[in-house]
């Protein structure tokens, strides 16, 4: 099988080609990235040599580019270069729509000139963020209205109508996955989890937005990656899957068992303003990945999570290296100026 990764250099997309790498000995990857501030090839120095992955920089809004990486020899292409981070679509949203709603298009748009409707598989990775926010009870179904609220999500749900009309309007092979939180080893510490540990292993404050009660339902990124593979292969042809965990947690309890687990002190937590528009909670119902196709997650979240708090302990080189350059400016410019209230 011949798989085209778009974002492959990125945290997701970088844990799934090591997860075909590993899992699938027949496999050929295409990896297809624009490196923007988030791809790091540093992600793959360990499959550099395999000849099952070629590595091809270039930006899925580029036609030429696209039409020359995705041909007829490509049996699916897994979907996962995006915009991902909320807090950039709130300084920028332009961005966003070119990346998540454009880029996407172009990908279907030169599958449909392809014209091998029935061979060449699409996988949109989708999130549960297009749902919106649910309040205290209850679970995202695939048949929720979407509702999404940030400029981020607003893209991803419009990305996730073009796969739908592209399905139905002219018989594209799309299958759509909407997962919750992932985290795990090559997250991009701008995210929750990462940046709670980087600061934490600096003995920097801890940034929690709000009061801290909003929840996510953590997933580990092996097991989001496990469910991708499961729906590239077996999937039913213009369905979605809602992909989650089981692991509601509020941010704080998140935020306390970082320090706990590097016993560094509760007084580094901060409670500084809120996110614009903060969705509450997050929910998934996974039961129709489940019951269709077999798939459950694997990794319990405090196991999941010691180990990827380890995992970052024993990677100091590569949180130093994506730290240092572009992040730091980044950084100054969305916390510098917000203040510190009491939460
Ligand atoms: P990420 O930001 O870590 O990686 C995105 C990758 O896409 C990077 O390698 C980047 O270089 C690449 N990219 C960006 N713009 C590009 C362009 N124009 N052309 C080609 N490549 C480009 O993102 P992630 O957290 O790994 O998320 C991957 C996908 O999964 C996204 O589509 C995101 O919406 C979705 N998702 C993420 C989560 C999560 O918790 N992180 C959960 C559910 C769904
Ligand atoms: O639900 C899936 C989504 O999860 C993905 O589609 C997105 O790509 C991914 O970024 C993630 O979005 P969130 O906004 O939920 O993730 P983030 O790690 O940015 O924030 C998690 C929670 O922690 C959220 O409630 C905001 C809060 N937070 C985040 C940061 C970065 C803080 O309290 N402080 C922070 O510094």
């Amino acid at each position: 099988m011949k798989v085209l990764v778009t974002g492959g250099a990125g945290f997701i997309g970088s844990n799934f080609v090591l997860h075909l790498l590993e899992r699938d000995p027949e496999i050929e990857i295409l990896n297809f990235d624009a490196l923007t501030y988030a791809g790091n090839l540093e992600n793959l120095r360990a499959v550099e040599s395999d000849s099952r992955h070629r590595f091809v920089k270039g930006d899925i809004c580029d036609h030429h580019a696209v039409a020359e990486a995705l041909d007829e020899s490509i049996d699916a292409v897994v979907h996962f270069a995006a915009e991902s981070h909320v807090d950039r679509s709130v300084e920028g949203p332009g961005i966003f729509l070119r990346t998540n709603v454009v880029g996407t298009q172009v990908l279907l748009e030169r599958l449909r000139q392809l014209g091998h409707l029935d061979r060449q598989r699409f996988v949109m990775v989708s999130t549960d963020e297009v749902y919106g926010s649910l309040g205290p009870s209850g679970a995202f179904t695939e048949t929720t209205p979407l509702g999404p609220n940030s400029p981020y999500s607003a893209s991803k749900a419009s990305a996730d109508l073009v796969c739908r009309a592209y399905h139905h309007t002219f018989g594209l092979d799309v299958v759509t996955t909407r997962c919750s939180n992932n985290y795990g080893p090559f997250q991009f510490p701008e995210k929750l989890i990462p940046l709670m540990i980087a600061n934490a292993l600096e003995e920097k404050s801890l940034p929690v937005y709000g009061d801290g009660r909003n929840v996510r339902d953590w997933l580990h990124v092996r097991d989001h990656c496990t469910a991708i593979d499961t729906v590239m292969r077996h999937g039913r042809s213009g369905e979605i899957y809602n992909i989650g965990g089981n692991s509601e947690r509020e941010n704080i309890e998140v935020v306390r068992f970082i320090l706990d687990h590097l016993e560094k002190s509760h007084e580094l937590i901060n409670y500084v303003t809120d996110r614009p528009g903060h969705d509450r909670r997050y929910a998934i119902d996974a039961s129709k990945i489940r019951d269709e196709l077999g798939w459950e997650p694997q990794i319990d979240f405090e196991r999941g999570m010691g180990e990827t708090i380890d995992w970052y302990l024993a990677h100091a080189d590569w949180l130093d290296q994506v730290r240092s350059g572009a992040y730091r400016g980044y950084y100054e410019q969305m916390y510098g100026n917000r203040g510190a209230h009491r939460g």
